[in-house]
């Protein structure tokens, strides 16, 4: 077996734990508010106007999701555009307070890895700023001439859907594989939040042979916050397909188990039901292919812990030693509305100190992120990932369902989890090719991960398959 995992929780005194976080949080703002007023924008005297300095801003930040007519790939979009003047003046106030509450844009990882991760969200002090003051100054339009040319929004990215036969809309082009639920999933009208594991299988394409594949798309219904599958990797708003580095594949066997844990949220009353049908596209790498590199991926769930009733800052720590040469594809931590904070650290045989790999300081469990690395990272056999998860289970927590209660690990929003899914992938490059054969030790490597998976699938779904079940309107932003 490559990995053995031992697992434990450590007690550490609440306050010593918060306080070193507080100290090593308010030294890096102290650092970067310093360099925002250095900054031209905030040394300005006259206040930004909305051609001067906000479009340019909205334009780079916020509206690959708040635009009119989004691209219609399903799930829970943005509620309003922000592409004219006029969006942008009706709620220049909700703009600075969610700008200013760093709950917009939507990005949890700490500044300091800014340039680490794909797909990073960070929005400057200066360019906050702007929105602020813009705000505070009442909206002005300032004049259209001073916009700056439309080339220079370079962070618009715009990729052409592909719609499919059935009418569905693809960003990756048309799936060479689709999966879906058994049958399209009634979220009743009881239900603000619910989060089922529903079984996928296959809806067309064909899987008679192990395949690599090459990268994967959610295609999410109305109400669908987010999504978290294996096969499928994570979908959030704005994600975008799921692709991994070229030669790079995980491979899918003919009897894969296939489920995908959905998070729906929505008004609740009569009429508030929905349908819901969400799939899953594969693409798969063409024949003839060079194939280095196996991608896998381990949820590496904890349950060994108790969550003190009232405990504001409670650490658990879940530990899973490498014991060959792996690099490291990407990290998703997973808890529930008690998490409050997360930190992912390696421990290296060398070494006498642990190195950062992602500090989450303030998590929000809406927003369900997979930290793709740049550029993967080589973890030495003998290190271990060190996952520590904080959760607030007090009652200044407004998410925290019941401060009154002792929390264990399970399966419902009330429950706890301490999960970190990372992919990953050995270190030997294989000279593997797509279609060709393959060795039989690596077949036996994703029977064995597909058999964990379903195990461990069975378990989940028992408490939260239907409706009824679900947890009663927990606050949410
Ligand atoms: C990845 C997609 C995405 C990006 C990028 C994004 N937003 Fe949002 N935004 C959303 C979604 C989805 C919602 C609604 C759900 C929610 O509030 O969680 C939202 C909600 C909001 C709200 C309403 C908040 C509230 O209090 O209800 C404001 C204001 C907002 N966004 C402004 C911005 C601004 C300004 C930016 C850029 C600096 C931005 N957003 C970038 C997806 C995005």
């Amino acid at each position: 077996m490559d990995f053995m995992r031992i697992s434990r929780t450590v007690f550490v005194s609440a306050l010593a734990v918060f306080g070193t976080s507080l100290a090593t949080d308010a030294a890096a703002q102290g650092a970067t508010q310093v360099a925002a007023r250095g900054t031209p924008a905030a040394a300005n005297l006259a206040p930004p106007s909305y051609y001067s300095a906000v479009q340019g801003v909205l334009e780079g930040n916020c509206v690959t999701c708040h635009t009119e007519n989004p691209v219609s790939v399903g799930g829970m979009i943005a509620p309003f555009a922000l592409t004219t003047y006029e969006d942008a003046r009706r709620r220049a106030g909700s703009i600075a307070r969610a700008v200013a509450a760093d709950y917009m844009p939507p990005w949890d990882a700490d500044i300091q890895h800014q340039g680490t991760f794909k797909n990073e969200r960070y929005l400057s002090d200066a360019d906050k700023q702007v929105l602020v003051d813009w705000a505070e100054a009442g909206a002005p339009m300032g004049d259209p001439s001073e916009a700056p040319a439309a080339a220079s929004f370079a962070a618009v990215q715009v990729q052409e859907p592909t719609v499919a036969p059935d009418g569905r809309v693809w960003l990756m082009g048309i799936p060479d594989l689709v999966v879906g639920f058994d049958e399209p999933l009634l979220v009743c009208e009881e239900v603000e939040d619910w989060q089922p594991q529903v079984p996928q299988r296959v809806i067309s394409g064909d899987l008679g042979q192990p395949r690599w594949i090459r990268g994967t798309e959610i295609n999410a219904g109305p109400k669908v916050h987010h999504t978290v599958s294996s096969l499928l990797g994570v979908g959030t708003p704005g994600r975008g397909p799921f692709e991994f580095p070229e030669g790079w594949g995980l491979l899918m066997v003919p009897d894969q188990y296939m489920s995908i844990s959905m998070h729906y949220h929505k008004e609740v009353g009569p009429g508030t039901e929905v349908i819901d049908d969400t799939r899953g596209g594969v693409q798969f790498y063409e024949d003839g292919t060079r194939i280095d590199h196996v991608v896998e991926t381990r949820l590496q769930p904890y349950n060994d812990f108790v969550i003190p009733a009232g405990h504001p800052y409670y650490p658990v720590e879940n530990v899973t030693h490498f014991d060959e040469d792996i690099y490291l594809l990407s990290m998703g931590p997973h808890a529930h509305y008690r998490g409050t904070a997360v930190r992912v650290e390696i421990q290296r045989p060398d070494r006498q100190f642990r190195e950062t790999l992602l500090w989450v300081p303030d998590y929000d469990f809406n927003w369900q992120f997979q930290y793709e690395l740049q550029e993967p990272i080589l973890i030495p056999a003998g290190s271990s990932m060190i996952t520590t998860w904080y959760y607030d289970n007090s009652n200044g927590n407004p998410y925290n369902p019941d401060p009154t209660v002792d929390v264990t690990y399970g399966a419902a929003t009330t429950d706890e989890m301490s999960n970190s899914r990372i992919y990953f992938a050995r270190t030997q490059p294989l000279g593997l090719v797509a279609g060709g054969p393959i060795p039989t030790e690596i077949l036996e490597r994703a029977h064995a991960a597909d058999d964990r998976a379903r195990r461990f699938a069975r378990e989940w779904e028992d408490g939260s398959q239907s409706c009824a079940n679900a947890a009663p309107g927990v606050a949410s932003r």
